[in-house]
């Protein structure tokens, strides 16, 4: 067993440091020499595809969470609509869904039973279909038109995290194809940012080896009882995903909320020593984002909180409202989640060793969830 951890103490620890992997791997082949998307593996004609006017990405847990972000991301490159839904709300709704509508789902395992009724009545609904999945042969791509698999490898311990890796990626991947199909300066722009992506493996591998605060601070913090977490844009889904590691690991009440909803509510919960991880926007992300983020820190700083900043490297302006600032590497801000999750994942792995939990099988968890 020892042997299967790679030297590491438990298999999430393993894993987070097989993310470069798992992201270059799927990357890997779905570009040619001159740089263009290429994924004949998708087995839709580019008419079907084309002929796509909405894209409702159905998935439960960590999934969800990769989808989310894939939302911001797919309609700023694709200028497709694109609806996030938890698989079993939208089953059991009554979405508007035609032969136009791309259904993507998300599933690590492949068989999440949530996930795949999901599926199945996109199928009887006339959508197109589409899973995103890191299990071949697994019965969700079986069931879908068509398949886009991460090669994230298998993943082991209970809570997700090189998986959600390369569920950003290959839904990135996929909303830049279909940038790309619409032609001109959306393809341009298409790959310009598989580019960028294609850097984001050795950021991640750099990000690794700043890991000892973060570290530290999980081992001071073992009698914390809450932890909230601050996100906006593509940062909110990270904030909803530290949260949610810290519950399934640590088992502490944690949430996550948009940035701006802050003052329509949650900031009534901030008071003295509150922990509050906040997930800064890249300093050049549009319409001033970066300004607003910043300045919610302060006003949680100025009630007491203890400001746990996850901000870009050269981000001077988070660092008089810190309690703490963990850098992560420059990158475009669409793909900062890539990077901003990976701390959120450190910290939730080594809260729960210094409060002595099974990391890799937390209680009442499955890996995947088979029944409805
Ligand atoms: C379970 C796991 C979660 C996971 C979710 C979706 O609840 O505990 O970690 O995110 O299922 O799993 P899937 O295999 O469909 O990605």
């Amino acid at each position: 067993a020892a042997a299967e951890k790679g030297g590491y103490d438990t298999f999430m620890e393993k894993e987070i440091h097989d993310q470069p992997q798992a992201v270059a791997d799927t990357l890997l082949g779905r570009t040619d020499e001159s740089g263009a998307l290429v994924l004949d593996e998708l087995r839709i004609s580019e008419e079907q595809l084309r002929a796509v006017d909405k894209i409702i990405v159905v998935a439960c847990g960590t999934a969800a969470y990769a989808g989310m972000v894939a939302k911001y991301a797919i309609e700023h490159w694709a200028r497709l609509p694109v609806e996030v839904a938890l698989a079993h709300e939208f089953r059991y709704a009554d979405p508007v869904v035609d032969e136009r509508t791309l259904v993507v789902s998300i599933s690590q395992s492949g068989e999440t039973m949530d996930t795949l009724m999901a599926v199945k009545h996109a199928n009887e609904m006339g959508a197109l279909t589409v899973s995103i999945c890191n299990t071949h042969g697994s019965t969700i791509p079986r069931e879908s038109d068509a398949v886009l698999y991460t090669h994230a490898g298998p993943e082991i311990a209970v809570a997700s995290t090189k998986a959600f890796l390369a569920q950003i990626t290959a839904a990135y991947i996929l909303g830049l194809y279909l940038a790309q199909l619409r032609g001109g300066s959306y393809a341009e722009g298409a790959q310009a940012v598989m580019r960028d992506l294609h850097e984001i493996p050795g950021k991640i591998e750099e990000l690794l080896t700043r890991m000892d605060r973060v570290v530290e601070m999980a081992n001071f913090m073992a009698d914390t009882r809450s932890v909230l977490f601050l996100g906006r844009n593509v940062g909110f889904p990270v904030a909803m995903e530290g949260a949610l590691k810290l519950k399934e690991l640590a088992y502490i009440h944690a949430e996550g909320f948009a940035a701006g909803e802050l003052k329509h509510g949650p900031i009534a919960l901030i008071d003295a020593g509150q922990p509050v991880f906040v997930i800064v926007p890249a300093p050049d992300t549009p319409h001033e984002l970066h300004k607003k983020v910043v300045s919610n820190i302060q006003e949680i700083r100025a009630r007491g909180a203890r400001t746990l900043v996850i901000a870009h490297d050269g981000d001077e302006d988070v660092v008089p409202f810190a309690s703490e600032v963990i850098r992560i590497p420059q990158c475009p801000p669409l793909l900062a989640p890539l990077l901003a999750v990976v701390p959120l994942q450190v910290f939730a792995l080594h809260l729960s060793t210094a409060k002595g939990l099974d990391v890799d099988q937390p209680r009442n968890l499955a890996k995947s969830v088979t029944v409805e």
